[in-house]
C-alpha cells in the first residue's frame, strides 16, 4: 500500500486529482465515485481542472459505491442527486455514463446483481475513490461485513446514521437500508484511493491500515489489495505507529514520489 500523509485537505484533494486526472487523460476510464463530504475537495478540484484546463469525462463512464434503499433518485440527499450536483453535471460526462444503484428496486437483489453485472460489462473500475467511516466501513460495508461480499442490501449501523444526520433534518430520516457494492466488488478496482480527512476518522484508518484484516474493521481489506493508495492528513494520520514506513510532504521527507 502507499500511503501519504499530507498537510492538509487541500492536498488530499489535489493530489487525488493528478491520480484521477492522470487515469481520465490515459484513455477510456471506468471511475469508481464515492459520495460523502470527504470527495468534495477532490470534485471542485476536478471541476477546476474541467473548465480551466480542458480536463474532459467525455470517455469515461463512472459506477457509484452505494445508494440508499427507499429514497426516489429525485430526493436531494439520494446518491444519485448527490453526485450530479458536486460532480458530474459540472464536467462532460455523456449522457447515461454515470451509474448508480436503484434506491427504489422492487427486488434490491436483483438490482445489486444487475448492478455488478454492469460493472463487469464495462470492463471494471479503473480508480476507485473511497472514503471511511468512523467505524471503518467502505461503501456502506458495515463492521462485520463478508470480505468477498458482493453488492448487496444492508442495515445501517446507528453509529453510521448518526454520521449521515448532517445531510437530513433528523436521524430518524435516514434510511435505515441502503444498496452497497461489496467488499468483493470494491477489491475487483484495479487501484483503490481511500482518502481520510481529520481527527475523527484517525482511529478507523489506524485500524484499517495497521489492525489485523478483520471483518470488524471492514477497510482493512484493503491491504489485500495489490494496487492501494492511502491519502490522508495529517489529523486522519495521528494514531498512526509505524509512520517511519508512510511518505510524508509535512516537511521531514523532501517530497512525495510514487513508488
Ligand atoms: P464522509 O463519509 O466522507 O462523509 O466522512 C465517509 C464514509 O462514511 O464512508
Amino acid at each position: 500500500m502507499e500511503i501519504i500523509i499530507l498537510p492538509d485537505a487541500d492536498a488530499v484533494a489535489s493530489t487525488t486529482a493528478d491520480i484521477i486526472e492522470e487515469q481520465v487523460r490515459s484513455g477510456r476510464s471506468v471511475l469508481g465515485l464515492a459520495t460523502g463530504s470527504t470527495p468534495l475537495g477532490t470534485y471542485r478540484e476536478l471541476i477546476e481542472r474541467h473548465s480551466r484546463d480542458g480536463l474532459s469525462f467525455a470517455d469515461a463512464q463512472a459506477f457509484l459505491l452505494d445508494e440508499y434503499v427507499g429514497l426516489p433518485a429525485s430526493h436531494p440527499e439520494s446518491y444519485h442527486s448527490v453526485i450530479r450536483r458536486e460532480f458530474t453535471d459540472s464536467v462532460d460526462f455523456t449522457v447515461g455514463t454515470v451509474h448508480g444503484l436503484d434506491g427504489e428496486a422492487e427486488n434490491p437483489a436483483a438490482e445489486a446483481g444487475r448492478y455488478d453485472a454492469s460493472i463487469a460489462a464495462a470492463g471494471g473500475v479503473d480508480v476507485q475513490i473511497l472514503g471511511i467511516g468512523t467505524d471503518g466501513h467502505i461503501g456502506f460495508n458495515e463492521p462485520m461485513s463478508s470480505l468477498s461480499s458482493r453488492t448487496r442490501i444492508k442495515t445501517l449501523t446507528e453509529q453510521t446514521r448518526r454520521d449521515n444526520a448532517r445531510f437530513f433534518a433528523s436521524q430518524n430520516e435516514v434510511p435505515e437500508h441502503v444498496l452497497t457494492q461489496g467488499l468483493g466488488t470494491i477489491r475487483e478496482a484495479r487501484h483503490l484511493l481511500l482518502l481520510g480527512l481529520g481527527e475523527a476518522k484517525a482511529a478507523a484508518v489506524a485500524a484499517a491500515i495497521e489492525g489485523p484484516i478483520a471483518a470488524a474493521c471492514p477497510a482493512s481489506v484493503l491491504q489485500l489489495h495489490p494496487h492501494v493508495t492511502i491519502l490522508l492528513d495529517a489529523p486522519a494520520a495521528s494514531k498512526l505507529a509505524h509512520t517511519e514506513y508512510y511518505q510524508y510532504t509535512l516537511g521531514r521527507k523532501p517530497a512525495w514520489q510514487r513508488f
